[in-house]
């Protein structure tokens, strides 16, 4: 193992997009089916990962979504959730940030309390079995109707104290963050942060609305901010992070090949740009996988990998003094 690899395993690293639902990797997702009866649209673990081969967003959506109808009692959420944290515990990640999407749950009649009761339990072993301390981040689907963010927003408010922010994900073309502006609203009312995916497969446009108009935090993805120069001087100038999933760009056609990717032109811009995995079960890697991929491919130095580490700090929702 050479030294840029040593460092990528070592350094202590925040996690800061990551959806649990895409952690689900296929033993896991064969086990829990098996035990609440449900079929899987696959034969086999090994034909689950035959078939991950993605050409866009929504090619992977499709085999998300339909994996997750495995997910049932609080116990699979929990069992999902703590799967991850170990993995997580072996690459050194001492925080995790993690989405769950309560849509993909309800909308098949599971009840939101055993999704959040599960994913919460987990996470607080984490803190004292693993020594990882996580927040958790709700996202609304945005291929569906703001109402029904609105509803799933109401949903969650007996739970505020276990969630820190809101998030929007899924099929990004066509479904502008501005459609989400009143929920987003009322969220931050309520006291919750906001984050948005933004500029994945979107435009930059989608990234000035995220920031102007559901006022996040940070922005998910954001890969295609550097079609606009005037945006790039602002995520400068307000150090406004990126959440950056290389593997997944990778694996749903965003870039070309990893040697594509924009990642270092980020770095160098003075962006605050951070590596993430997203959908680890499914994209081929866990985060230092996906900081091993980036820094062969990109030619990144040990500078270069210390600054992705600082910013996955000082990019989360951790206090000053944490
Ligand atoms: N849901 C899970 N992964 C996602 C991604 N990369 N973009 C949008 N929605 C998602
Ligand atoms: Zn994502």
């Amino acid at each position: 193992m050479d030294a840029i690899a040593r460092l990528i395993r070592d350094i202590p690293k925040a996690e800061l997009h990551l959806h649990i639902e895409g952690t689900l990797e296929p033993e896991l997702m064969f086990e829990i089916g098996r035990r609440n009866g449900v079929k899987l649209p696959f034969e086999s673990v090994e034909a689950a990962r035959q078939a991950y081969h993605f050409h866009d967003l929504q090619s992977f959506l499709n085999i998300y979504y339909a994996a997750a109808s495995v997910l049932q009692t609080e116990r699979d959420f929990y069992d999902l959730t703590w799967a991850y944290l170990q993995r997580a515990a072996k690459d050194n990640i001492k925080h995790t940030e993690i989405f769950f999407d309560p849509q993909t749950h309800c909308d098949r009649g599971i009840e939101f309390d055993p999704v959040i009761r599960g994913i919460h339990r987990a996470l607080q072993d984490g803190k004292t079995q693993l020594g990882i301390s996580s927040h958790l981040i709700l996202c609304f689907l945005r291929h569906l109707s703001p109402e029904a963010a609105m509803n799933t927003l109401k949903q969650a408010l007996p739970y505020r104290d276990w969630i820190i922010a809101v998030g929007l994900d899924s099929s990004e073309l066509g479904h502008p963050p501005r459609k989400f502006k009143a929920v987003f609203d009322r969220a931050r009312q309520e006291g919750f942060l906001t984050v948005a995916h933004a500029g994945e497969e979107g435009p930059p446009e989608y990234i000035w609305e995220a920031l102007d108009l559901l006022e996040v935090s940070r922005i998910d993805h954001g890969v295609r901010c550097l079609e606009d120069e005037k945006l790039v001087r602002r995520l400068v100038a307000e150090q406004i992070p990126l959440t950056v999933c290389p593997l997944s760009n990778l694996k749903l056609c965003v870039f070309p090949s990893m040697k594509d990717h924009n990642l270092k032109k980020l770095l160098d811009l003075g962006i605050c740009a951070t590596i993430n995995s997203d959908d680890p079960a499914y994209f081929g890697g866990y985060i230092v996988e996906n900081f091993q991929q980036a820094a062969t491919a990109l030619d990144l130095d040990e500078h270069d990998i210390e600054t992705l580490a600082k910013n996955s700090f000082k990019a989360s929702f951790l206090s000053e003094n944490r």
